[in-house]
């Protein structure tokens, strides 16, 4: 991983078959500098380009998963810049990775930190896990996802009230609110999303793209255009070996191996 300077990547697992990147910027709390992000855009790629590698896991240290876009690195940005520069707009490069990516958040997900959680595919958090969209505080509002993404998860009330107000909200309103899946002692947050990755691992590396593809279309379109889009994912499964293994081996009562074709 020598060629990383913000962030450790391994991969983990009994098949070694998830990889799982920590954000190491410990003397800012994670904070999402350029640099930073670079590495994170590379390393998901190179895990995407890695068939041994079935499901992603994001996070960072148990204080901070990442406490925002690195405000000391922006303070002198002006409007000319950020457009000329396309400010954070390679940031979300992340949403056109094909593999699943679950974010595990210990400690503060805040501002950018908690948007680039909501990029990924799936939250675990940390029982002590903080979220928020502190921008407003700093006389900004949040640039990569925040208004958007959050709306869409948790509806307009909480999205403004968290927007507006800067305040964080815990883990356990996290799951409440359905912005997180799953809520574990803080300990054992990365090994229960190695345990998730680990599952969806076992399936078709094939099948779950495509299913990947599926649910975000939820998230994107209509209800109109995505069941038009799920139903011709549905019916392009039947296009696959790894489709007719599956049902055969159901029939034959045995556990299915999956070729990825
Ligand atoms: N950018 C740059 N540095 C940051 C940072 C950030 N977002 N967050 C923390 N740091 C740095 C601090 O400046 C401090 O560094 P120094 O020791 O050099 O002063 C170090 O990390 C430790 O931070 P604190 O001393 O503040 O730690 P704390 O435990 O007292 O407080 C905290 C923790 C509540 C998370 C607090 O650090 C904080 O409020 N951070 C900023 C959160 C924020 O506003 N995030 C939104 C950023 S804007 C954004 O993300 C835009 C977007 O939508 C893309």
């Amino acid at each position: 991983t020598g060629k990383y300077e913000h962030i450790l990547v391994e991969k983990k697992g009994e098949k070694q078959n998830v990889g799982v990147i920590t954000l190491n910027r410990p003397k800012s709390l994670n904070a999402l500098c350029n640099a930073l992000m670079l590495d994170v855009n590379a390393a998901l790629a190179a895990f995407d380009a890695d068939a041994s590698v079935g499901a992603i896991v994001l996070t960072g240290s148990e204080k901070a998963f990442a406490a925002g876009a690195d405000i000391k690195e922006m303070q002198n940005n002006d409007f000319s810049s950020n457009v000329r520069n396309n400010f954070l707009c390679h940031w979300s490069n992340m949403t056109n990775i094909r593999k699943p990516i679950i974010a595990a958040v210990n400690g503060y997900a805040l501002g950018g930190g908690c948007e680039v959680a909501m990029m990924c595919d799936i939250i675990y958090a940390g029982d002590k896990a903080k979220f928020g969209q502190p921008e407003i505080a700093i006389g900004t509002i949040p640039g990569a996802g925040g208004t958007q993404r959050l709306t869409r998860v948790v509806g307009k009330s909480k999205a403004m009230e968290i927007c507006l107000t800067g305040n964080m909200i815990s883990a356990q309103e996290a799951l409440q609110l359905g912005l997180v899946s799953k809520v574990v002692p803080a300990d054992k947050l990365v090994e229960e999303a190695v345990k998730l990755g680990e599952k969806i691992s076992s399936h078709s590396p094939l099948i779950v793209t495509l299913c990947k593809e599926s649910v975000n279309a939820a998230y994107e379109t209509t209800l109109e255009q995505g069941l038009r889009q799920e139903k011709r994912l549905f019916h392009a499964t039947f296009a696959t070996d790894d489709r007719k293994e599956g049902m055969t081996a159901f029939v034959e009562k045995r556990p299915p191996k999956f070729t990825n074709n």
